[in-house]
């Protein structure tokens, strides 16, 4: 208790420090979205085809405890029947009209905009960005969780549940046989990198460019199991052993400017990113290059693998308690297209969710 202030000025005091609070919690200024630059020379737009900002929104709530669980597995041991599911629900998504936030391009775009500052961050002028930080782990889990609800709905499915590309497992190393057909195939990957070739984690994409860089293309496929499971220790084990090193920075408002991945976005999201999208495009789009990575259908999959073994880490390791993180908040469209806020406090269980990860 501060001596000599009056009962009046307590709470514009408090006031006061609940603002500031609120300037430190990151999120999206949806009311202007903008064309952004994902290289030199070259613009993108992502934007939604009517401003977010328009539209009213609702809070996230969790799915109904007793429905049953949406239960993820990997790809690679996927039933014919589960396989054409999956085929079916994403081509239904890739039929609705960009109208539809729901529509497969849409979805794409929705991860253009938060990884090419399309928009700012609130209380500033800087672009929004969901890489490289704390805000890596956690945006994605989000985009995910809709991402695997529209397509639910889209089939008429409530325990319908996505999968993953298990390539830290000698049996998943390469890219999935359901991904090189119908729906699922996107000929903008690297077509030396097509089945059966091992997938490289720790794949260094200036290498083929540049003989002098170590490049690992040739490694005999046992080799490169094992550099690959060398390399899932140290990303998730031995190198990330405190939530700073797996997490990343911290991103907090209103200077919201940190560029620091954590171990497992470094290796093996960037490098897979890299090693999968065509190595005869620019930036190795689609996959290797963020405003066209989410057109590839793959992006998914490899993706849930991320969330998954965040969620393999969080069995040993404290969640980030600072309240700038957890009340950080964004805005997705679920699969009856309305608009949801949600923040990271609440995608940090999956249960609660309602599904987990099972082989
Ligand atoms: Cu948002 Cu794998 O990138």
């Amino acid at each position: 208790m501060i001596m000599g202030i009056s009962m009046g000025e307590i709470p514009s005091e408090h006031q006061h420090h609940e603002v500031e609070k609120d300037r430190l919690v990151v999120s999206p200024n949806i009311t202007a979205c903008h064309l952004s630059i994902p290289y030199t020379g070259y613009t993108v737009s992502c934007c939604p085809p009517r401003s977010e900002s328009q539209e009213p929104f609702i809070d996230f709530q969790f799915p109904d405890p007793s429905a049953p669980l949406r239960v993820r597995r990997p790809a690679h041991l996927l039933t014919e029947d589960e396989i054409e599911k999956y085929n079916k629900a994403v081509a239904m998504m890739r039929s609705l009209p960009y109208d539809d936030p729901r529509s497969f391009s849409r979805m794409s775009n929705l991860h253009c905009i938060y990884c090419t500052g399309a928009y700012n961050v609130k209380y500033s002028h800087l672009p929004m960005q969901i890489h490289k930080s704390w805000m890596f782990f956690p945006w994605h889990r989000m985009y995910l969780h809709f991402f695997e609800r529209i397509l639910g709905e889209l089939i008429g499915d409530d325990t319908f549940a996505l999968h993953f590309w298990n390539w830290d497992n000698p049996a998943g190393m390469v890219i999935p046989e359901m991904y090189m057909h119908g729906s699922l195939m996107n000929y903008q990957r690297e077509a030396s990198h097509f089945p059966p070739k091992k997938v490289e984690l720790s794949f260094n994409r200036d290498a083929e460019i540049d003989p002098t860089k170590e490049w690992g293309g040739e490694t005999d496929p046992d080799e490169r199991m094992k550099m690959n499971m060398a390399l899932m220790y140290t990303q998730l084990v031995s190198g990330a052993r405190t939530p700073e090193l797996f997490m990343g920075c911290s991103y907090k408002g209103p200077d919201a400017d940190c560029y620091g991945p954590g171990t497992m976005e470094n290796a093996p999201h960037d490098t897979v990113h890299g090693w999968t999208g065509s190595g005869s495009n620019v930036l190795r789009e689609d996959m290797g290059a963020f405003y066209s990575a989410a057109r590839d259908p793959l992006f998914f999959a490899h993706h849930t693998n991320i969330d998954r073994l965040w969620d393999v880490w969080r069995l040993s390791h404290p969640d980030i308690a600072d309240s700038a993180f957890l009340d950080t908040y964004f805005f997705f469209h679920d699969e009856k297209k309305r608009l949801v806020r949600i923040k990271f406090r609440d995608v940090l269980n999956i249960t609660k969710l309602g599904y987990a990860y099972n082989f």
